[in-house]
């Protein structure tokens, strides 16, 4: 069962660890280290935890598997890749739109993704300038910001958000990275990034949070991230916050690991390169948690939700760091470059297919759609300051939301969850077992589980997210 020649892709990883790595660069980004902590701290801790793991090891595991191995019978753009696996299965080429709806999913979080992205630069600049005023004056230990007020630190953010065009200016520098290394290929490119970036981020991470245990509240972060409450576990709204989550930090729904999937070669082993990246991705979120909450306690402030916790608590909980200035200056590096490795892969997705569908080169196209993703990410930059209260869909779900909030509630809450759902009732039910069955890399009980798991858990499952996020 050949896929239609011609459309196959002719690019792909040079190992399988660049397969490994680059794909578990896009689901390490901004979704495990401020969404999670935050999410966690906000969710009721231990219970979140638990029940997040759950989600990754039962729900988000067999839909990774499942994409990736769509990818690899395709070996084509994610849209023309899911024809192929629906040809080869006699089934209606109309399942292609699972793919559709990820790769504008995808897209969209682009476009506000590189807005943040904006802010983790200027916040590199921020500490960068610190570090080099506390060596001038000899007092590197101390903690970052010396000498300013915890409202002056806290004041950081409100200024950006106040200077349209400097967070423009940044919005539109990390695109134009991001436009770089897509035009410059998949193994020139994305995984070349991945190759240097992913290692470095492991170390960066692994020191700082060792630094912040061992000078921090470690204790009382430990309680706050671990402490079970199940009380909080059967809680609706918590158990789909962790779903959603999950989701969202694995990269799935976005025609992203379906894209990825399709540069694997044939040897690769779907089902153990799925689970590397499911625990790696996992261990971050948690990792993550463990390095800012000691910071953030030690300083006796408290986790917030949203931006707030990543650039107003932790930069005012540098203050009181030994080196903070230093320490926060490798942070943020750090969150670039999981921002990075992310961004690639959102932008990745719709590349592959609008070059092969339009002809046109890849550079061409990712500058395209780059330039596109930039000005649309216009309106969400500006919704953190003029367009605050502009409120362009006022109805449903939409109420009362500004740009931004309603392209990220649209991405999570609709099209992410709409395209896992059609995925696991495609691999589920539809597609021709022994073509899905030859790909995946599993057998015997492992098997019958993921079987399962992708017909009846992952559908209803997601299902549930998507109607209780519709209604709540
Ligand atoms: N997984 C990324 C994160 O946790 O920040 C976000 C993301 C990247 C979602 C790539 C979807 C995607 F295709």
């Amino acid at each position: 069962m050949a896929a239609a020649a011609g459309k196959q892709t002719t690019e792909g990883w040079s190992s399988r660890w660049g397969f490994i790595l680059a794909a578990t660069g896009s689901a390490v980004g901004l979704g495990n280290l401020w969404r999670f902590p935050s999410e966690a701290g906000t969710n009721g801790g231990g219970a979140f935890v638990i029940f997040y793991i759950f989600c990754v090891v039962l729900i988000g595991l067999p839909v990774l598997l499942s994409e990736t191995l769509i990818g690899r019978h395709g070996k084509a753009d994610a849209i023309e890749s899911t024809k192929t696996v629906a040809r080869d299965s006699g089934a209606s080429t109309a399942w292609s739109a699972l793919a559709g709806i990820g790769m504008l999913g995808a897209f969209l979080i682009l476009t506000f993704y590189s807005v943040i992205a904006g802010w983790v630069i200027y916040y590199i600049g921020l500490f960068a300038g610190d570090v080099a005023t506390s060596i001038g004056n000899g007092a590197l230990l101390g903690g970052a910001f010396q000498g300013e007020s915890l409202e002056q630190v806290q004041g950081y953010l409100p200024a950006l958000f106040a200077d349209n065009g400097l967070m423009i200016g940044l919005h539109a520098l990390f695109m134009a990275v991001t436009v770089f290394v897509i035009a410059r290929g998949v193994g020139g490119g994305i995984e070349k990034i991945a190759v240097y970036l992913m290692p470095t981020f492991f170390i960066l991470l692994i020191g700082i949070t060792l630094y912040s245990l061992a000078t921090g509240a470690a204790g009382e972060a430990f309680a706050f991230l671990f402490a079970f409450d199940p009380s909080r576990l059967l809680h609706g709204n918590v158990m789909l916050s962790a779903l959603g989550q999950a989701f969202f930090s694995l990269s799935l729904g976005s025609a992203m690991m379906i894209t990825y999937g399709a540069y694997a070669d044939r040897k690769t082993n779907l089902a153990s390169t799925s689970a590397i990246i499911a625990a790696a991705d996992t261990s971050v979120a948690i990792i993550a948690g463990l390095a800012i909450f000691p910071i953030v306690f030690a300083a006796g402030l408290a986790s917030d939700s949203g931006p707030t916790l990543m650039f107003q608590v932790l930069p005012a909980s540098f203050q009181t760091m030994p080196a903070g200035s230093f320490i926060g200056l490798l942070f943020f590096v750090m969150v670039l470059f999981a921002a990075l490795t992310s961004s690639v892969a959102l932008l990745e997705a719709p590349t592959a297919w609008v070059m092969k569908r339009l002809g046109l080169p890849r550079a061409v196209t990712a500058i395209g759609l780059g330039i596109l993703a930039f000005a649309i990410g216009i309106l969400s930059a500006m919704s953190f300051n003029s367009l605050e209260n502009w409120h362009p869909l006022n109805f449903s779900i939409f109420e009362g939301q500004n740009f931004f909030s309603i392209v990220d509630i649209f991405t999570g809450k609709i099209l992410l969850p709409l395209s896992a759902f059609l995925v696991s009732v495609f691999v589920g039910w539809i597609a021709d077992k022994r073509l899905t069955d030859d790909e995946n890399g599993i057998s015997g009980g492992l098997h019958l589980t993921w079987r399962f798991l992708i017909a009846w858990l992952c559908p209803i499952a997601v299902g549930a997210i998507l109607v209780f996020g519709l209604i709540s």
